[in-house]
């Protein structure tokens, strides 16, 4: 295979992905609504960035014209009018596969979730489970590997940020669903997962969880996010029905932090119940030996780091 179509390549996940495999030599096809969303992909050699609209089918067509293999990262935390969970993560994974199909594109890589399902709790995790079994209906005509991850972290990702910048600005945190379980994998193994998969045939036809070594209830995620600050602040863990009515509160926000449809996501624990897949060959990272890398900066003796810098000394 040469070259690589993906969809969603400008996100967290996405330049991870990209930039492995432009590393690895593929010609990498990126598409997105906004050339400038991937404005730090234009360097990478093989990189290409297209603007299209994903959800116009005759525009996905000729954007696919050609390609090798295709890899969905497409996904939103938070519905809109415009863009709800079923278009975003049903309809649109659906018309991808039917357009592979037409232009006999035989493999198709797809970013789920774990704890996707009919019977899931959220929105966000039904409709990754419809977008997932619209895939598996064409599993005869294409091969495909979908893999469902648990929260991802890394340099850049909105979660172990959000929570270093709450936990450095606020005197105390009030946190929802303090109880809920977490299984947090680096970026950058998911990419690898990714990447390693393309043209490894044992890969075709599964579904792989992919979890971290470590299992985390939310409030202890945020204590170590506190701990690598060397911050202490006083977490105030919500019972179910304040957790709801902040994430209500929180829906009138101009930012969007967190809705009531993550709150529901959270009554399933984000937990793996499988050892990391061994087609990957890959021992998981774990999140204390990364997140001091990114969230240096943001330390006090960080800050000096930061002053230095910004004196060019
Ligand atoms: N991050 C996590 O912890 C986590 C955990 C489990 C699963 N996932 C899944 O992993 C995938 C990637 O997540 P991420 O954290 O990298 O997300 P991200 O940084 O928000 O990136 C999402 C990508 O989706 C594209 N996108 C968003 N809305 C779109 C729309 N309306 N139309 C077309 N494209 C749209 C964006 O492309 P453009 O802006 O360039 O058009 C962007 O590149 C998602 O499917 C997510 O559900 C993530």
């Amino acid at each position: 295979m040469k070259e690589i179509c993906v969809l969603g390549g400008s996100g967290f996940v996405g330049s991870a992905i990209v930039a492995k495999l432009d590393a690895a030599g593929y010609a990498v096809k990126v598409l997105t609504r906004r050339r400038d969303a991937a404005k730090h992909l234009f360097l990478l050699p093989n990189v290409q960035v297209v603007e299209c609209n994903v959800q116009d089918y005759q525009a996905l067509n000729s954007a696919l014209r050609g390609v090798d293999a295709v890899i969905n990262l497409i996904g939103v935390l938070h519905q809109s009018r415009q863009h709800s969970f079923n278009a975003m993560h049903h309809q649109l994974p659906a018309q991808l596969a039917k357009i592979c199909v037409d232009l006999n594109i035989k493999r198709l890589l797809h970013m789920s979730s774990l704890r996707a399902g009919k019977n899931a709790p959220s929105q966000y995790l039904r409709s990754k489970g419809a977008g997932e079994a619209a895939l598996l209906e064409y599993q005869h005509q294409l091969n495909i590997t979908i893999f469902r991850p648990s929260i991802i972290f890394g340099r850049g990702d909105s979660f172990i940020n959000l929570f270093a910048s709450l936990v450095k600005n606020l005197p105390i945190v009030v946190l929802a669903k303090p109880n809920a379980k977490f299984q947090p994998v680096w970026v950058e193994d998911v990419a690898s997962c990714f990447v390693s998969s393309i043209e490894n045939t044992d890969t075709y036809g599964h579904t792989y969880e992919l979890a971290g070594p470590s299992v985390y209830r939310f409030h202890e995620l945020v204590k170590t996010v506190m701990a690598t600050l060397q911050i202490k602040r006083l977490i105030i863990g919500l019972n179910d029905s304040f957790s709801y009515f902040q994430a209500l509160v929180m829906e009138f926000l101009p930012v969007k932090l967190m809705s009531r449809d993550n709150i529901r996501s959270m009554e399933v624990d984000s937990v793996s119940d499988q050892p990391f897949p061994n087609a990957f060959n890959l021992v998981p990272t774990s999140l204390e030996s990364i997140i001091p890398q990114y969230l240096v900066d943001q330390t006090p003796r960080g800050a000096y780091d930061r002053f230095r810098r910004f004196a060019a000394r």
